[in-house]
């Protein structure tokens, strides 16, 4: 991949996703994009990018490839403990108190992958309900802008290593061990519903109104400060008064928004909506 090359295409993905590969991702970026010239039959780069820009038809089918192969799709059951304890801690406090019955519980996982994420947070309440003798009905939204991973998600079949931190009873509950795949309950797929979405697109928001948690966990790092600013704010307008955000352990929202309260909570902060 040339230098010119190189700039053209990390341009496009960056207009189209918003996703940055910088200079030193340069390698990455080719190897990824690699297997898609080879799928084409395409000779350079340079035809590459003038396929994806200048193909009609066939470029729009080819952006949903480009998605795939430009994100990084890492994702668990039950990743980062103490985000899910204050998820549950705030669910305790703010609709299992008693006080009058509960309103239906609006939930985001925004950037959900191949969909541990949501599955995990229906798991929880579920199971928050039952200790509780408690029902609350809620509809937890599932998004991507891959389709291969929502295709994955939709499947709700994962191996070991996606499972490696659910405790054996409660994988014992909601999953059919099969071959050493772990298939995942109808009564949990059925909870979550999964859609295409992409962060960068101002009016898809608009279907992901009233929230009371939003996910957007471990996506921001791959934006530059301009469009977590934009994402953020769609965000804080997708949120509930008194709703939540919650983002990665490792991002901050220091820089790029002030809207959200930060409320800690053990080894972590979850942010609500003022
Ligand atoms: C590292 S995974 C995080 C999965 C999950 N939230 C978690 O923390 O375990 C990042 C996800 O962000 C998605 N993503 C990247 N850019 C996006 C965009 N512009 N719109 C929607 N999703 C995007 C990727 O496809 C990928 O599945």
């Amino acid at each position: 991949m040339t230098r010119e090359e190189f700039t053209v295409l990390r341009d496009f993905i960056y207009e189209k996703t918003g996703i940055c590969f910088t200079e030193t991702k340069k390698y990455l970026l080719e190897s990824r994009l690699t297997n898609r010239l080879n799928e084409l039959g395409l000779s350079s780069f340079e035809d590459y990018y003038f396929h994806l820009k200048y193909g009609a038809e066939k470029a729009r089918a080819e952006l949903v490839n480009l998605f795939d192969v430009v994100t990084t799709n890492e994702t668990s059951f039950f990743r980062n403990q103490p985000q899910l304890d204050a998820f549950k801690a705030i669910l305790q406090k703010s609709c299992m108190n008693g006080s009058g019955p509960p309103a239906p519980l609006r939930i985001w996982s925004a950037a959900c992958s191949t969909g541990e994420e949501p599955y995990t947070l229906s798991i929880i309440l579920t199971e928050l309900m039952e200790s509780q003798r408690i029902t609350i009905p809620f509809t937890i939204f599932a998004t991507d802008i891959s389709s291969k991973v929502l295709e994955s998600a939709r499947e709700a079949v994962f191996g070991q290593y996606s499972i490696r931190n659910i405790d054996a009873s409660v994988r014992g509950k909601y999953f059919t061990e099969d071959n050493n795949m772990f298939r995942l309950n109808d009564s949990v797929k059925k909870t979550v519903k999964i859609d295409f979405m992409n962060l960068i697109d101002d009016d898809a928001y608009r279907m992901y109104r009233q929230m009371d948690f939003i996910f957007c966990r471990n996506v921001l790092i791959y934006f530059d400060e301009k469009m977590k600013k934009k994402v953020i704010d769609n965000m804080y307008e997708c949120t509930k008064p008194k709703g939540y955000l919650t983002i990665g352990h490792a991002e901050s929202l220091h820089n790029i928004s002030r809207a959200f309260k930060p409320l800690v909570f053990p080894g972590t902060i979850a942010y609500q909506k003022g």
